[in-house]
């Protein structure tokens, strides 16, 4: 159990350096009021921000500011909060002493507006401009986060929450946010650099050593007894996997990656996001004032730790609970028409302990010790994502419901992001049941196998890859071309 609070600074660095794996979150003499960010108003649909260098206490306030990369400077980056249908307008400057995109991770949009380099645009160059502008159609949970060398950019710190509220949400006390990330520091609280190293890169990817949400240094998240929180969880990590529980409190889930679901309780208790998921969960305060309960994320076997309390106040903000509604109106996303799908099949391999000789990269063949030479260790039905080599693993036709099966033949598990669409998880082999959930992003255990679908109403090369960045990069990564 690694639930021993620290008290000194001295203790709090013994106990980063102490767990090579990872240190317990909470190590922070200041609580902070909320975690929540600030609610820009409505009616402000125009951002201007450059991804820049910035600094941020991420472990305490009282220890020297880490140098991260954010925008705005900040990390995470400001809250963009716009009502379903509005149009997103983002004036964004390149302010990095490298070439960068953005990409709105889960939002339906034009081709041209996804911030793929060499995709769907020229990257920006320092001190370049890009208007990225398009109406956003669905409600509910996104985020945002840079494109290019995204293992080393986003894991300096470039997200931001992305916020489509529905015309008509449940009625709730709070709506928070909590980005969820996870950080590998060095001794003297700075980034470890070694991004896209070939260790990580064939194995689970970078996991950190420090636990942060919403870029800051936490350890109770106060509360009334009585109230309804809409939590809206994130996580922003290139690698880990993040799996909470919430002490005697029953939690539902309205919504994964941002799309509506019938409300039901976590499954097998625990809420798990691999990289880039989200969930919208209804928290009812059912404790009693001076109460506290923990949240702990018991995901890893070994590294289970406490991201934080809820700490109740003395308030009673009702006796009785709501008892509204907190179901979602759906999105306006057409249902596949499986009867005449086009059927696929992607097979994830490569890694350390799979079971891939070698694989085709660029149109040569070449096996496991080559490709690591060049970096590479994934492919998506054989062949490895190369620099150039981005020819479609899957063609359809606009209008056509493209069926995936997807499986998974290596070691680790994988979250698959498709971009520019959600898909609706049809089947799951193991003993998890699917609820024809819709996703932008599925966790595929090893040896799993999942049917997704979607309607290919988008036209466009759309990439679909891993989002433990560092798979990305080492070549588990396909495209989808709808024309
Ligand atoms: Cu969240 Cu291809 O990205
Ligand atoms: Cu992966």
């Amino acid at each position: 159990m690694n639930d021993q609070k620290p008290t000194s600074t001295v203790s709090r660095r013994s106990l980063m350096l102490g767990l090579g794996g990872f240190a317990a979150a909470g190590a922070t003499a200041a609580a902070i009021g909320t975690v929540g960010l600030p609610r820009p108003a409505l009616a402000n649909v125009q951002h201007a921000f450059a991804a820049k260098p910035g600094l941020a206490k991420l472990i305490a306030d009282d220890l020297p500011a880490t140098k991260i990369w954010g925008y705005g400077g900040m990390t995470p980056g400001p809250e963009i909060r716009l009502a379903q249908g509005e149009r997103l307008r983002v004036d964004f400057e390149n302010g990095l002493p490298e070439e960068t995109t953005v990409h709105w991770h889960g939002m339906r949009l034009p081709n041209a507006m996804d911030g793929v380099p060499g995709l769907t645009q020229a990257p920006v160059q320092p001190g370049e401009k890009f208007l990225y502008e398009f109406d956003v159609p669905d409600a509910g949970t996104f985020f945002y986060h840079p494109h290019v060398n995204t293992s080393a950019q986003l894991g300096r710190g470039l997200y931001g929450p992305l916020i489509i509220e529905e015309p008509n949400p449940p009625v709730v006390d709070r709506d928070v946010v909590w980005m969820l990330d996870d950080w590998r520091l060095e001794n003297d609280f700075q980034i470890a650099g070694g991004f896209g190293n070939l260790m990580d890169m064939s194995h689970g990817g970078r996991i950190g050593n420090w636990a942060s949400i919403n870029g800051e240094p936490y350890e109770t998240f106060p509360v009334q007894a009585g109230e309804r929180v809409r939590l809206r969880i994130i996580n922003a990590a290139n690698a880990r996997v993040f799996g909470l529980e919430f002490q005697d409190h029953a939690p539902q889930v309205i919504a994964y990656d941002g799309q509506p679901v019938a409300p039901h309780p976590l499954p097998g208790g625990r809420l798990v996001l691999g990289p880039a998921m989200r969930a919208d969960l209804i928290l009812d305060m059912t404790g009693a004032p001076g109460q506290q309960f923990a949240v702990r994320d018991t995901y890893y076997k070994g590294n289970e730790f406490k991201l934080l309390d809820l700490v109740y106040g003395p308030n009673v903000v009702r006796e009785q609970l709501l008892d509204s509604s907190i179901r979602l109106a759906a999105n306006p996303i057409p249902d596949p028409n499986m009867a005449g799908a086009g059927r696929h099949r992607m097979v994830l391999g490569g890694g350390m302990m799979g079971t891939m000789a070698g694989a085709v990269l660029d149109g040569q063949s070449f096996d496991m010790v080559q490709l690591a030479d060049f970096g590479k260790a994934w492919a998506v039905n054989g062949v490895v994502a190369g620099s150039d080599s981005l020819a479609p693993v899957i063609s359809a036709h606009l209008g056509e419901t493209v069926a995936i099966t997807m499986h998974n033949d290596t070691a680790f598990e994988h979250p698959m992001h498709l971009h520019g669409y959600a898909f609706r998880v049809f089947n799951r082999d193991g003993n998890k049941p699917t609820l024809g959930e819709w996703r932008d992003t599925i966790l595929v255990d090893p040896a799993e196998t999942v049917e997704i679908a979607f309607v290919a109403d988008n036209p466009g090369n759309w990439l679909f890859h891993c989002h433990t960045l560092e798979h990305a990069a080492g070549g588990l990564l396909a495209v989808v071309r709808v024309t």
